[in-house]
This record gives C-alpha cells, structure tokens and sequence, in this order.
C-alpha cells in the first residue's frame, strides 16, 4: 500500500479550490480586520494609521477610486461615507478618473481601494490625485505595497493571502474596513453619535458569526446552482447598499462560469433590462437591510410576471412567501448586504463548479493587473 501526498490538495486545505478555501475563510478573515480596532463602548475606531493632526477632520468631500471588485467594494463604502460620516463621497472608475476643474483638492480625501495595492490603473488615479493636492488614502491587503509608498495613510484589511483570481475574502474585509474607516471619519468630524456609531461597530462585530450562518447554508446555495445552471443569463438586483452587492454577484459569476450576467439597480429593471427577462433568466436579489427590500421586491415580481425564477437573499425577520428560492442573512444591519454577498459568491463558485471551468484561473483574466 502506498500513500500518496498531495502537496497542491494540501496548500488548499482540503479544497479543491482556492475560491472555496476562501471563501470559507471570511469569517476568519473578517475577525482578522476587525480585531483589537474597535472601542464598542466609546463607539470608536482605531484604523492604527498615524494621519497628521486634523488631517480627516475637515474633509469636505471624499473620492474612491478603484477597479473590478474593490469597485464595488468602493461603491459600498461611499454610501456608507455619505451616512455614517456626513461626508459628500462619490466613487469612480480608477482608469477614468480625472480631477476635475471646481473641486478644492485640499479639501477631497481620495481613498484608493486595492487588494495587491500594484493595479496600474489605480496607481495611475492616486498619482493624479496627488498632482492635483489632494490628500490620498489606501485600503490595501498588501503591505508594503507600491500604493502605500505613495499616499498620505494606509489602512490594511488584513484579510490574509488570497490566491483565486476572483477576490472574495478581500472583497468583505475591504467593506469591513472602509465601514469602520466611515465611522472614523464620522466621529471625528463630529458627525455620528456615539450611540449610532455603537450600533454599527456591534454590526460589525456580528459580521464574522452570520457570515458563519451562510456558510452552513452552501448545500442549498449548490441545489440552486444546480437547478439554474442551464440559464441563459442571470440578473443581480438590489437598491441602495444592495446594487454594489448585485454588481459583485455578477462579476463573480460571469468570471468563473462565462455565463452572461449582468447587476442592475433594481428600479432599473423596467427601464430596460425587462426586455431580457425570459423564464430563462433568473434574478437574484438582495432583500436585506440596508437594501429598500420591499421595493426591490416589487421589482422582482415584475421580473416574475414574465416568468423568470426569483432567488432572494432576505434578511432574518422579513418573509417574501412568493420567491423560488430565498436565502436567510442573518441580522446585521448595514452589513447584511455584505453577508448576503456571501450567498452570491458560492452560487458563482457552484454553477462553475457544475460546469468543470477552471474556477481559480479563468481564462483571460489575472489577479492583479499592472498595465494600463
Ligand atoms: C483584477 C482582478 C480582480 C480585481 C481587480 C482589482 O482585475 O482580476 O479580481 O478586483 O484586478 O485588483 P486590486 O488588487 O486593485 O483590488
């Protein structure tokens, strides 16, 4: 008899990708950004980046460049920088981003958001900002990368290594980060009280735990993607905190399976998208908190009405009686749109899976780009 060690089998940690590995890493990950950071009881945050005095203090505007997934990661922070920390904050594309004229650099934060901290293109953004005079900031998983030699501060999302081509672990310890970063920025700036401030950090703090719940949950999400794999396209939908998390669901899966699908904000559907909707192209939607979930709904139904199957990821105490399939997310405020991701990314990874493709190195694509 003979033994056989597998040494790749191994590095996985008994997956056979790296994409479930790490995915099953977030509750762990997430842990790893939150830990020793927040103060529950004075409801403040300590990011342990050394700024020069007042240096958040009197920001008046906030710009987050990135691209691909830190995108929407960036797309998510930026609602919650406008609500948590009273800050007009707005979010681009990396490779389109220019400083335009009738802004006052010394007063713009621009807060880059990169996994490697080496895309070209998000270097390309920070160098501008930085001609420009504006204060820069990165949320980076990278330490010593090139981006945090180049701008003011450097908070890191200690997520750990992720080596599957498509960022899952890195995508919900960015949003962690950049959600603590806007309770920093809101206090400091005197614009959240102490007691909502508390209620978000005690969100955070359950994040690790309902991300844990969804986990428990994969062999439903893999029924699913079972059932729907044959699709023509599938659409993602949400409102709010929900359309980054729908535009997420998307990408992920149109990376590793190459189906066709697309992420609308879901008032858009009718504008539109409708026109697509057959009883071949599912929808899934993000009915959680933080997400206008009974209007969502609504637009789901519609979907529904021309026969397409509805998948709902739903927060804990709502009930949609009328969905095909619905995915319980687990109370945590306005991070329940971020747990509901986690559902998303295991239907991307099973519906690959299904299909044999090459799920930790799709065709094309590499996980860090350094060209423009
Ligand atoms: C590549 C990867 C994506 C990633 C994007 C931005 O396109 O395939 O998964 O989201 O780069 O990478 P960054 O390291 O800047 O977050």
């Amino acid at each position: 008899e003979t033994v056989t060690w597998d040494a790749d089998a191994a590095e996985k940690g008994g997956y056979e990708h790296y994409m479930r590995k790490e995915i099953h890493e977030q509750p762990e990950a997430l842990r790893q950004t939150i830990t020793g950071r927040l103060d529950v009881d004075a409801g403040d945050v300590d990011l342990d980046v050394s700024f020069p005095p007042g240096f958040l203090a009197d920001v008046e505007e906030i710009r987050v460049v990135a691209c691909g997934t830190s995108y929407y990661a960036g797309r998510y922070a930026a609602q919650l920088f406008e609500e948590l920390a009273g800050v007009r904050a707005t979010v681009e594309i990396a490779s389109e981003y220019e400083f335009g004229a009738g802004r006052t650099p010394d007063r713009t934060l621009v807060v880059a958001v990169t996994q490697s901290g080496e895309t070209a293109d998000t270097l390309g953004a920070v160098r501008r900002a930085n001609e420009a005079g504006a204060r820069t900031f990165a949320v980076t998983n990278t330490l010593g990368s090139t981006v945090t030699r180049e701008v003011d501060g450097t908070a890191f999302i200690r997520a750990g290594p992720e080596i599957g081509v498509a960022a899952t672990k890195t995508f919900a310890s960015q949003v962690a980060t950049l959600a603590m970063l806007a309770v920093s920025i809101g206090r400091d700036r005197g614009a959240l009280a102490a007691a909502d401030a508390r209620a978000v950090l005690e969100d955070l703090q359950g994040l690790p735990g309902a991300v844990q719940q969804v986990l428990d949950k994969e062999s439903r999400v893999r029924e699913a993607a079972q059932t729907y794999q044959d699709s023509e396209a599938f659409f993602f939908v949400g409102r709010a905190l929900g359309v980054p998390v729908a535009l997420e669901g998307a990408l992920k899966l149109k990376e590793i399976s190459y189906d066709h699908a697309e992420g609308f904000a879901a008032g858009e559907l009718k504008h539109g998208p409708l026109a697509l909707v057959t009883p071949e192209t599912p929808v899934l939607a993000v009915l959680t908190e933080g997400s206008r979930a009974n209007e969502t709904m609504n637009n789901v139904t519609e979907a529904q009405t021309r026969g397409a199957p509805a998948l709902g990821c739903v927060s804990a105490d709502a009930e949609y009686d009328t969905l095909d399939v619905d995915f319980p997310v687990p109370d945590v405020g306005i991070v329940e749109p971020l747990v509901a991701n986690v559902y998303l990314q295991l239907f991307a990874y099973h519906v690959a899976n299904e299909k044999g493709r090459p799920i930790d190195k799709p065709r094309n694509l590499a996980k860090s780009v350094t060209v423009e």
